[in-house]
């Protein structure tokens, strides 16, 4: 059984594990573990991993069923279980800050929950950083569970029953143009606005920016909350910036946490990132 080593890295999530080697193959013990610093720290940081695809996805399962990357499957109708973040093409070649895959990965910089807009919304991501730009391209995380704590009591007991709309539509489009199929195969979804952690009891709210409305209320109410809860939740000193490293694999809990990334140079920088997710329990309004 592996010892984990837990040390804090912001006040509201994070922690950095050692002590465990994710390629390794993971005794129960040791995936209960992690599950339970998840629910605890909503974002773990395992560094010097020799990560690989395979054993990315073999750590994926054990936490759970691999959700399928919804852009190709919405394209293609075809099932992968990777996202690849970042201007890579080969070991010679990437792509620069005119590219529409550039372009199109602007979207993540603004502050989302992954697969929100999903029926069956995501558990939590997992990341892994082969290479890093020299400058730039830091992933910043908020939590919704210490912004719901902190909500005056009349504005949580507003919002406990309410339902909001996520939609990727909504929040992409504007951005880069979405493919007709992948568009089609994502109709606007309604989420529980609070949810609650089953395992702990901790509640949050469940905003980011596919979050479009409030069902039964107007745009301009709709609007106003919802921006509202998300300038609650990611005040300068409740973000987190993770600086990757290479050999960085990072877990976040999408059921609680926003994140959003920061810009860099693609047209300078090389960068990599492989990503899973694993798909969570839902739909929410049946949790
Ligand atoms: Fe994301």
């Amino acid at each position: 059984m592996s010892q984990l080593s837990i040390e804090p890295l912001h006040g509201d999530l994070g922690g950095r594990v050692t002590g465990v080697d994710l390629t390794s193959q993971l005794g129960d013990e040791t995936v209960e573990m992690i599950r339970e610093a998840i629910d605890t720290w909503s974002l773990l940081c395992f560094p010097d991993q020799a990560m690989t695809d395979r054993a990315q996805l073999a750590f994926t399962r054990c936490l759970g069923e691999p959700e399928p990357e919804h852009v190709h499957f919405g394209k293609t109708g075809e099932i992968t279980y990777f996202g690849t973040v970042g201007n890579v093409v080969d070991e010679k070649s990437r792509v620069g800050n005119d590219d529409l895959s550039t372009r199109y990965q602007k979207g993540n910089q603004l502050w989302h929950s992954d697969s929100s807009f999903r029926l069956v919304p995501s558990f939590v991501s997992i990341g892994h950083a082969y290479e890093v730009p020299g400058e730039g391209g830091a992933t910043e995380f908020a939590s919704m569970r210490t912004a719901y704590a902190r909500l005056p009591s009349e504005l949580r007991a507003t919002i406990d029953p309410l339902q909001v709309i996520h939609d990727y539509v909504f929040s992409r489009s504007p951005i880069a143009p979405v493919d007709p199929n992948h568009a089609a195969s994502l109709p606007p979804i309604s989420h529980k606005l609070v949810r609650t952690n089953p395992r702990n009891g901790e509640k949050n709210y469940y905003v980011g920016s596919h979050a479009r409305s409030i069902v039964g209320w107007s745009g301009i109410e709709s609007r106003g909350l919802i921006d509202e809860l998300l300038a609650r939740a990611t005040r300068p000193q409740d973000i987190y910036a993770h600086h990757w490293n290479i050999g960085d694999t990072v877990i976040w809990d999408n059921r609680c946490l926003l994140h959003k990334g920061a810009d860099y140079d693609a047209d300078r920088w090389r960068r990599l990132m492989r990503q899973t997710r694993v798909m969570g329990v839902g739909p929410t309004l049946e949790e």
